[in-house]
């Protein structure tokens, strides 16, 4: 492939789907050319904006016309359009979690490695420049031994009912980009977790996705992580964390208020860069499909432990 642009069609023109549209328009060597969406109402508004639309992912492979996919639909979806597009060897960006559960990501990756197909991850954080600069720093020593992390995610609001139906869960849904992020800034892995909800949710909803919770994870170098989520923040999405060091202590803040839509089109756009590259043939920068696996496994951890506290809460209350 020459140097013109990567031609990505995107799958899933929801939500996240057309924040995608919008920073691949920014990309330098990526350029958003399709969406897939059953639905006429997103397929229409794609239309609009000059894009080609198909109902479903087999139109698209029988029209072509694109290069590269960036797959947006619903989590539980991830694992069946992996495998459809690792068959056609279409390389892909899929976003997290890539699948509801660790064994799913486990064979999203095979289907990918089996073919030989590109599967990058949508861990977009890890082209956010602050927190590269603070990977670097932790490498190199200047924060000195991390006793402990606080790594923060406050939605404004909670994710509409038919969202959360296929989410899989707050764990899920929201915690590995924690997980992942915790095990990318500090190169530990995930060793043990406990968890709980915090506050009050709505009624009827399920254990394993209470719209606030709390995890521990005892991480591999024996540093502890805190990761807090949140729902009801009403302010701008914000995302941020301290790192607590024999040496400093950093608050890197790189979502928050009125600069929180910036930064997180600015990180998709970094990111389409990085997969475009790799789509030419330069190595994956991203997250791969072994880090989908291992913030999943995490995040199943997490789901259980907020099930067996709710439980046990009830047996309190009922004794
Ligand atoms: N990286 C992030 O920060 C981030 C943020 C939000 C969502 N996400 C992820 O993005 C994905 C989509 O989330 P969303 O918030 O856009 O959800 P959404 O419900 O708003 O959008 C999903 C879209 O997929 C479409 N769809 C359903 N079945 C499809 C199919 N078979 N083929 C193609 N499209 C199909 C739906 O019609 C809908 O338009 C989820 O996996 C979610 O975890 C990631």
């Amino acid at each position: 492939m020459g140097t013109e642009a990567v031609r990505v069609a995107v799958i899933g023109a929801g939500r996240m789907g057309r924040v995608h549209v919008s920073a691949l328009s920014g990309s330098r060597n990526a350029e958003p050319v399709a969406v897939v969406d059953p639905v006429a109402e997103a397929r229409e508004q794609a239309a609009a904006g000059g894009l080609a639309a198909y109902a479903s992912l087999e139109e698209l492979l029988s029209a072509g016309g694109f290069d590269a996919v960036l797959v947006a639909a619903p989590s539980d979806l991830h694992l069946s359009l992996v495998r459809e597009l690792a068959a056609a060897r279409v390389p892909m960006l899929c976003e997290k979690p890539c699948g509801m559960s660790a064994d799913e990501a486990r064979a999203a990756a095979r289907a990918a490695e089996e073919t030989g197909t590109l599967l990058q991850i949508g861990y977009w954080r890890r082209f956010v420049p602050e927190l590269v600069s603070l990977r670097e720093r932790i490498a190199r020593g200047d924060l000195g031994e991390i006793a402990l992390v606080a790594s923060h995610q406050w939605d404004r609001f909670p994710p509409s009912p038919e969202f959360r139906a296929h989410s899989g869960g707050i764990a899920v849904d929201m915690a590995v980009h924690e997980l992942d992020q915790v095990r990318w800034l500090l190169g530990q892995e995930i060793e043990s977790v406990v968890a709980m909800a915090a506050g009050r949710s709505e009624p009827g909803h399920a254990p394993s996705d209470p719209d606030a919770a709390v995890a521990l994870a005892r991480l591999s170098g024996g540093t502890t992580a805190n990761i807090t989520l949140g729902r009801r923040f009403g302010q701008a999405d914000s995302c941020w964390i301290e790192v607590f060091g024999s040496e400093a202590y950093e608050r890197c803040t790189f979502m928050w208020a009125a600069d929180s839509e910036r930064a997180f089109l600015a990180g998709l756009t970094a990111q389409a860069d990085a997969f475009a590259e790799a789509v030419r043939g330069g190595s994956l920068a991203g997250a791969a499909p072994e880090d989908a696996v291992a913030a999943l496994s995490a995040a199943e951890r997490i789901a259980e432990a907020l099930e067996q506290a709710e439980e046990s809460e009830l047996a309190g209350r009922s004794a």
